[in-house]
């Protein structure tokens, strides 16, 4: 179904997110190719995955990823997805070694976007990918994976 081309933007890659998730309705199912789709056609990235959040833990627990086995549990709150989710806010950072509290899971990680998942104020859980590049992500990753998790979320 797909060839490892790379993508021309992210409009593309959104487009083939719906194609790929409209017909289905289980959410594992769903994120686990949005989660394949991302690796396959990002650049220079190291890990790829989900973290959902667990109402009865306050915490972010694993969910589908690509990557090195990865931490299980993040508290709200904690690292960069527990900062980024707990505040509903996108976060990019640049140097991970420079970013307190950072939780390190795989050792080559050098920079990182996080990109909250809500729905109608329910909270969902968090996107996160991370690069062994400083300073991978841009304004237009931003944009461009703040627009995936747009689509995404209709059908997780
Ligand atoms: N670095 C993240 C932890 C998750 S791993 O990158 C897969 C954090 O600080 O929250």
């Amino acid at each position: 179904m797909f060839t490892e081309t790379k993508i021309k933007d992210y409009t593309q890659l959104n487009q083939m997110l719906k194609g790929l998730i409209e017909d289905e309705t289980d959410r594992i199912a769903n994120l686990s190719n949005a989660s394949s789709l991302l690796n396959v056609f990002l650049e220079d990235i190291n890990w790829v995955g989900f973290y959902l959040y667990e109402e009865e833990t306050d915490e972010l627990v694993l969910g589908p990823f690509q990557g090195l086995p990865a931490c299980v549990r993040i508290q709200n709150g904690k690292g960069v997805c527990g900062l980024a989710f707990r505040g509903n806010d996108i976060f990019i950072v640049d140097d991970v070694t420079q970013f307190p509290g950072h939780i390190a899971c795989d050792a080559n990680s050098r920079s990182e976007i996080v990109v909250p998942i809500y729905r109608d104020g329910t909270p969902i859980g968090v996107l996160d990918i991370d690069s062994p590049i400083f300073d991978r992500f841009t304004e237009e990753d931003r944009k461009g994976l703040s627009d995936f998790v747009e689509v995404l979320k209709q059908y997780i």
